[in-house]
C-alpha cells in the first residue's frame, strides 16, 4: 500500500539523512526508555520547538544550548525568574513565548504529576497549541498524533497535488486530516520529524532538490511537473 511505502521511505531516509540537532538525543531504545529520560525529552522539545516557530535552526542552536545548560530540567526552570528568563532570550523576539515556557514550567511542576503526555493534556498548558502539543506528545512520547507546519503543509501539498488557499483554517485542518491518516503508528516522533526535515532541506519552497527526495516516486506534484510551484502559495 502506497501509505506504507511513504512511512518507510521517509523513515529510512530520516535515519541516515538528519541533521546532528542539540534536541535531538538519540534514544538507545525508545521501548525501554524511563520516564525521567521521557520528561527530560519532553523538556528539550518543548524548549526547542518554542524557540524554532519564529526562528531559524541555525539561530536556535546557540540559544537552546545556552537554556539547557542554565536550566536542565523543568524544575530548574521553575525556580527561574522573569528577568533571567527574558534576559536568556533576549535577541530571538516575541518574549512572550519565553514568559509561557517559565509559566508553564511553573504550572506543571506545581501539580506535581508530572510531564502532560498527551495531546489534549498538553493543550490544557497556556502557551502549547496543537504543534507544540503533538510535537512533545510525538516525540517524547510516542502518542500517535500528526504535527503539521508550514514545511509539512508544502511537503504534503505537493506530495498529494493539493492546491489550496493555506491562509484558509479549513485547508489547515484538512492538512492535519491527512498528516493523521500519514503518521507511522510506530514511530510517531521521528515520521514527524521526517517530514519537518524534508521540508526544511529537500523540498524547498523554492527550486526543491527533487532528485534527493526518498518519496519523489510517490509525488502527485513531481509527476505533474507542478513541483516547483509549490502547489501552494510559498509563504505560509
Ligand atoms: N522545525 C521545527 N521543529 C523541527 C523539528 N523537530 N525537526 C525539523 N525541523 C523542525
Amino acid at each position: 500500500q502506497e501509505t506504507h511505502k511513504i512511512r518507510e521511505s521517509l523513515l529510512e531516509w530520516y535515519d541516515h539523512n538528519q541533521r546532528d540537532l542539540p534536541w535531538r538525543t538519540k534514544e538507545t531504545n525508545p521501548l525501554q526508555a524511563e520516564d525521567e529520560d521521557k520528561e527530560k525529552r519532553a523538556y528539550g522539545v518543548w524548549v526547542s520547538e518554542v524557540m524554532l516557530q519564529q526562528t531559524r535552526v541555525q539561530t536556535v542552536i546557540d540559544y537552546y544550548n545556552r537554556w539547557v545548560l542554565k536550566w536542565p530540567t523543568l524544575q530548574h526552570l521553575a525556580l527561574a525568574s522573569l528577568e533571567e528568563v527574558n534576559e536568556m532570550w533576549a535577541g530571538l523576539g516575541y518574549y512572550r513565548r519565553a514568559r509561557f515556557l517559565l509559566e508553564g514550567a511553573k504550572l506543571i511542576t506545581s501539580k506535581g504529576d508530572g510531564f502532560p503526555n498527551t495531546v489534549s493534556s498538553l493543550r490544557k498548558v497556556p502557551g502549547i497549541g496543537d504543534y507544540t502539543a503533538g510535537a512533545i506528545a510525538s516525540i517524547a512520547f510516542k502518542e500517535v498524533v500528526p504535527v503539521v507546519d508550514g514545511n509539512v503543509i508544502r511537503v504534503l501539498a505537493r506530495l498529494k497535488a493539493i492546491s489550496a488557499n493555506p491562509k484558509d483554517s479549513i485547508t489547515v485542518k484538512n492538512f492535519w486530516k491527512l498528516a493523521a491518516q500519514l503518521v507511522d503508528p510506530c514511530r510517531p516522533g521521528d515520521f514527524n520529524q521526517s517530514l519537518m526535515e524534508l521540508g526544511a532541506t529537500v523540498c524547498t519552497p523554492s527550486n526543491p532538490s527533487c532528485t534527493q527526495c526518498p518519496v519523489l516516486s510517490h509525488c502527485r506534484a513531481l509527476s505533474i511537473s507542478n513541483q516547483d510551484k509549490s502547489v501552494l502559495v510559498t509563504d505560509y
